[in-house]
């Protein structure tokens, strides 16, 4: 059996990738580009009903915003936050997660939306509210937004109860890097979920230079058994991972890690 490539590319392929993925969601974000356009997938609020999102808590938010809802699954029924726990959304895109979170849960919580492209965060910022209604920064002042760099956090050790990826881990190259941050990040106990593609194999090698393809989350899909040692060796233990549809080379997955120690 072949072993799974874990060779790391060069520095100017990694920069040059990177740079790519970032410009794909400026423009995105900034209204100069429509997501998947001309694809044949399902896209904003559709593809929220199919998911099972519960959109009587998202109804009211205008239409135009759901063009930039771009999740690989729904995270919510493994996100169980309590009363006063703290979130990050890794990679919040306009952060329609975080809002259900909030407004699904019972009790306080505090959610952080972090975004590289700072037109993701505006958007979140300025959603129009509807007539009558406070703006939704007033309404949602359990998340606030910072822009960073994904595997550069801006936070102390152990800042989080909670770290979510919605279509997020696979836009990174270096995955041991971004997970030794996140695992850094999280409390002793608290819990990563990444929701993202994986391959049921090893992808063709003309994949790696796709550089739509990374901004697709196809290009950075790893096999379950890299992404499980992966998650291990970062000091993560592994408690769910779930594939959807393994018809195709390339399926939805979901996985919950926890940290129980604290690396040396
Ligand atoms: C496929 S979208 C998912 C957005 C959101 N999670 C959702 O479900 O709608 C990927 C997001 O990752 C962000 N992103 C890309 N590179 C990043 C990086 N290096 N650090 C942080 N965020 C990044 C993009 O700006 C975009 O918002």
């Amino acid at each position: 059996m072949t072993q799974a490539r874990e060779v790391s590319p060069e520095p100017m392929t990694t920069r040059r990738i990177g740079q790519h993925v970032k410009g794909c969601y400026d423009r995105l974000f900034g209204g100069k580009a429509t997501p998947s356009a001309g694809l044949p997938i399902h896209r904003g609020k559709a593809l929220a009903a199919l998911l099972h999102y519960p959109l009587e808590i998202l109804n009211d938010l205008p239409d135009h915003i759901w063009d930039c809802f771009l999740p690989c699954g729904n995270p919510l029924p493994h996100l169980r936050p309590s009363a006063g726990e703290k979130i990050l959304n890794l990679g919040s895109g306009i952060g329609i997660d975080s809002l259900a979170l909030v407004r699904g849960s019972a009790s306080p919580i505090h959610v952080v939306n972090l975004d590289v492209v700072p037109g993701a965060l505006f958007q979140f910022k300025t959603v129009a509210p509807p007539p009558g209604n406070p703006p939704l920064e007033l309404r949602e002042s359990s998340i606030s937004c910072v822009c960073a760099e994904g595997d550069r956090l801006p936070f102390r050790s152990g800042s989080f109860d909670w770290i979510l990826m919605n279509g997020v881990f696979n836009l990174f190259i270096d995955k041991e890097r971004l997970l030794l941050e996140v695992q850094e990040v999280l409390k002793v106990g608290g819990r990563l979920v990444v929701m993202d593609l994986c391959a049921a194999g090893e992808l063709p090698e003309y994949f790696k230079e796709e550089m739509d393809g990374w901004a697709w989350c196809m290009s950075g899909a790893c096999t379950p058994s890299r992404l499980s040692r992966m998650v291990e060796a970062s000091g993560l233990t592994l408690e769910l991972f779930s594939e959807i549809d393994k018809v195709d080379l390339l399926h939805p997955m979901g996985l919950v890690a926890r940290k129980s120690y604290t690396r040396g």
